[in-house]
């Protein structure tokens, strides 16, 4: 590809937090942004310094400057806008998660094959400073053998303030933080996955997407190989501190995320040996323009703010993303979270949220 890669960023909720990492990136560019409100449209473009505004994705999708989409809009809208993107030549991201049902996360798989374009699920979780640990643990050996893996992520959105589409919403259709690293530290698939759901919501959540359940807890098996893993969600009525979290067990050493915010995780090596351990950052992976980023809470003093710069929530997550999304297309290869992959992740999800509902029975993840 010559020159920089021109990025169009759409939805810019959260979606603004990637849009200086772009425009700092060496190899691309934010080219445009789009999203439906004009005023925070002009807001966002005003404060970024972006000139090529869209409030309709299709006039956005017909711009042929434009080499990659990255998508970040309400989570019904990931399927049909991802579609329509790799449809119009268009590498794309999208955040999290791929799609609400299993049609839509294998037609996104064929489409993205159609296409021959990049196509990366954009899951924070195995890019945080956490994950990055933990893989080095792995893949020096440090861990030994892999025994057990667990993930959960607890969030309580019982109270009024989240976008209307949240209150309801299956556990177990957002669960690729919580299945993710435990899937991308084995280097597996799940194959098939049982699952429980135990407690009630208010009625008032539980009838708009017929989801009854406070928690839903999973046991995936995970293809060609003895591993098991656990996996626990819970959105509503449920008290607890906000977690999205991994445990390892290995034969060497293993890593459990602390229990409360701010204590530290622990390592465990020997037989009895357990300490608090500080993560580091991981900037030495990335390009030095934005490695920064990975830090908690930096100040973009261009920008004398510090609301968009990714901190302690996704664990400096979001410039590896960038980058291996970027690198991705210049280098024209598949994107570290191909399609493939994301399906298999986010439809581990949607087959244990259908396990739930029949009363724990094992469901088969289609390959
Ligand atoms: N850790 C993570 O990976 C993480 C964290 C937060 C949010 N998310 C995901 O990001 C997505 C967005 O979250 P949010 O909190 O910003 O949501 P939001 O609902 O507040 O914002 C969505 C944005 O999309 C825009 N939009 C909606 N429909 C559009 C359309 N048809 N064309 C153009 N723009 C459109 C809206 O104008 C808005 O700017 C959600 O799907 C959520 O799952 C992921």
């Amino acid at each position: 590809m010559a020159g920089k890669v021109r990025i169009a960023v759409v939805g810019l909720g959260f979606g603004a937090e990637f849009i200086p990492l772009y425009q700092k990136h060496p190899d691309s560019e934010c080219y445009a942004i789009c999203q439906r409100n004009e005023d925070h449209l002009r807001e966002i473009g005003d404060l970024f310094g972006v000139e090529r505004r869209f409030t309709s994705f299709d006039d956005l999708l017909a711009t042929e400057e434009i080499d990659a989409v990255h998508i970040v809009t309400p989570i019904a809208s990931h399927a049909p806008m991802t579609i329509a993107s790799l449809n119009a030549g268009k590498h794309t991201a999208c955040t999290v998660p791929m799609g609400v049902t299993k049609s839509e996360c294998l037609d996104i798989v064929k489409a993205k094959r159609r296409a021959g374009r990049v196509y990366m699920m954009m899951e924070t979780a195995v890019y945080t400073r956490e994950f990055l640990y933990a893989k080095e643990l792995a893949e020096s050996g440090r861990l030994g053998e892999i025994q057990f893996l667990r993930g959960s992520h607890q969030q309580n959105m019982s109270l009024p303030g989240w976008p209307d589409y949240w209150y309801g919403f299956p556990p177990m259709h957002y669960a690729t933080h919580a299945v993710a690293p435990l899937l991308s530290l084995s280097k597996k698939e799940v194959e098939n996955v049982a699952c429980v759901g135990s407690g009630r919501i208010r009625g008032e959540y539980a009838d708009r997407y017929g989801s009854p359940f406070a928690v839903e807890t999973a046991l995936l098996k995970l293809k060609n190989s003895p591993l098991r893993c656990e996996v626990t969600r819970s959105l509503f009525d449920t008290i607890r501190q906000y977690r999205e979290s991994f445990d390892v067990y290995g034969t060497e050493r293993s890593f459990e995320w602390e229990q409360v915010a701010g204590e530290r995780h622990v390592l465990y090596s020997g037989y009895e040996d357990a300490e608090r351990i500080t993560v580091p950052d991981f900037g030495h992976l990335l390009p030095s323009e934005i490695a920064p980023y990975t830090l908690h809470g930096v100040y973009d003093e261009e920008h004398e703010h510090t609301s968009f710069i990714q901190g302690a929530g996704h664990g400096g997550s979001h410039p590896h993303l960038v980058h291996e999304f970027v690198r991705s297309i210049v280098e024209q290869r598949e994107s570290a979270i191909d399609a493939a992959c994301a399906a298999n992740w986010t439809m581990t999800g949607i087959c244990a949220h259908e396990s739930a509902l029949a009363g724990g029975k094992w469901i088969e993840v289609p390959a």
